[in-house]
């Protein structure tokens, strides 16, 4: 479609999110917005999109064939405000010749962060004794109470030593842990810097202390921490997931947990989201939770907001788009 000087291109944005990005939109497109903070209905999405040039969306949203063709032949980018591009159907947009924005590196360092902060709350059982300050079990200063793992001498496995994974070796070093250890697809030349050693998945599984999910949801990594592997693991190995929930079989993980299979776990991402406040992992003490929180600081969430509008004005206006997925 030849685009008139006149007109906008016109984008649907399926949530409201940080000004940053939607002030960049509005200097360049007409924009509609599902302007809440709550999800998008399915319905709603199929109303939004009729139309459309650009589409601005979220991982809870998901972009499939039924969007695209909603959308109609002036779809012509779709940007995500996120790292992880599971819940969009890259085939379907390859079939349309739509090129799909996302938002790498920005949030690197606050997932990271995070990271950190929840292995050390599991392996120093932080959110027992916040549990207990609270609800007056705190007895008295006791010499085996709360014991946890340390870091210091620690053998650490990262699954997916990406952006992400690298950032969280990084931070692990100070801790003086003794080895880290990644897998992956192949074998990554940074990973000399660490140093960290390329293994297989089962060595990594069978030698570490700490295991620690990085890597991308995709066919090859949905429910790749299952019975099986947690079996593979050390009695006392703790479990660190902030990349997708996908990664989890969660009844194995729950078995595993309740059997002592493994010591701990930690999530920042669940199958679902939200879990429901009935699931037996949320009974467990040896379980962390969080409510997917990796990359929320402010300056994370702005720059993910204003990278993925970048992507779509990018596309819209035929430039180079600053982060496209291959
Ligand atoms: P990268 O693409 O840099 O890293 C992804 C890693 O996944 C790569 O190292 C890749 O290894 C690995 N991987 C892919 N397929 C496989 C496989 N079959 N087996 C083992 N490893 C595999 O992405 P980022 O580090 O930027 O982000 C990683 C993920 O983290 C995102 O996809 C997202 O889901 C999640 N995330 C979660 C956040 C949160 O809020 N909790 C915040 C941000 C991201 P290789 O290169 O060898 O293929
Ligand atoms: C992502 O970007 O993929 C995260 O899950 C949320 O920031």
């Amino acid at each position: 479609r030849k685009m008139s000087t006149k007109l906008k291109p016109k984008v649907f944005v399926t949530r409201r999110v940080p000004e940053d990005g939607i002030n960049l939109l509005r200097q360049k497109c007409e924009v509609t917005q599902w302007d809440r903070d709550e999800a998008i209905p399915r319905h709603e999405i199929l109303n939004g999109v009729k139309g459309v040039d650009g589409l601005f969306c979220l991982l809870t949203d998901k972009i499939d064939e039924e969007v695209l063709s909603t959308a109609g032949e002036n779809l012509r980018v779709v940007g995500t405000m996120s790292v992880g591009y599971d819940h969009v159907d890259l085939s379907a947009c390859r079939k349309r010749g739509i090129p799909v924005g996302y938002t790498p590196d920005v949030l690197t360092s606050a997932t990271a962060e995070l990271t950190m902060a929840l292995l050390l709350t599991v392996s120093r059982r932080i959110q027992e004794g916040v549990t207990a300050v609270k609800d007056g079990s705190w007895g008295t200063w006791a010499p085996l109470w709360l014991c946890g793992q340390g870091l210091e001498g620690a053998t650490v496995g990262v699954v997916g030593l990406g952006r992400i994974g690298f950032a969280v070796a990084q931070r692990l070093k100070p801790f003086g842990v003794s080895k880290i250890l990644y897998t992956g697809q192949s074998e990554k030349a940074s990973s000399a810097q660490l140093p960290a050693e390329y293994v297989t998945f089962d060595k990594l599984l069978n030698d570490s202390d700490f295991v620690i999910g990085c890597c991308a949801l995709n066919s090859k990594t949905t429910g790749l921490f299952n019975a099986d592997t947690f079996k593979k693991m050390k009695k006392n190995a703790i479990f660190i997931n902030t990349s997708r929930g996908g990664l989890v079989n969660q009844d194995d993980l729950y078995t595993a947990l309740k059997n002592g299979d493994i010591l701990a776990a930690g999530l920042d991402v669940t199958s679902p989201e939200p879990l429901p406040t009935s699931h037996p992992l949320l009974t467990l003490e040896n379980c962390v939770v969080l409510p997917h929180i990796g990359s929320a600081t402010l300056k994370a969430r702005n720059a993910m907001s204003e990278l993925c509008a970048r992507n779509i004005v990018a596309a819209l206006y035929g430039e180079p788009i600053p982060c496209q997925v291959k």
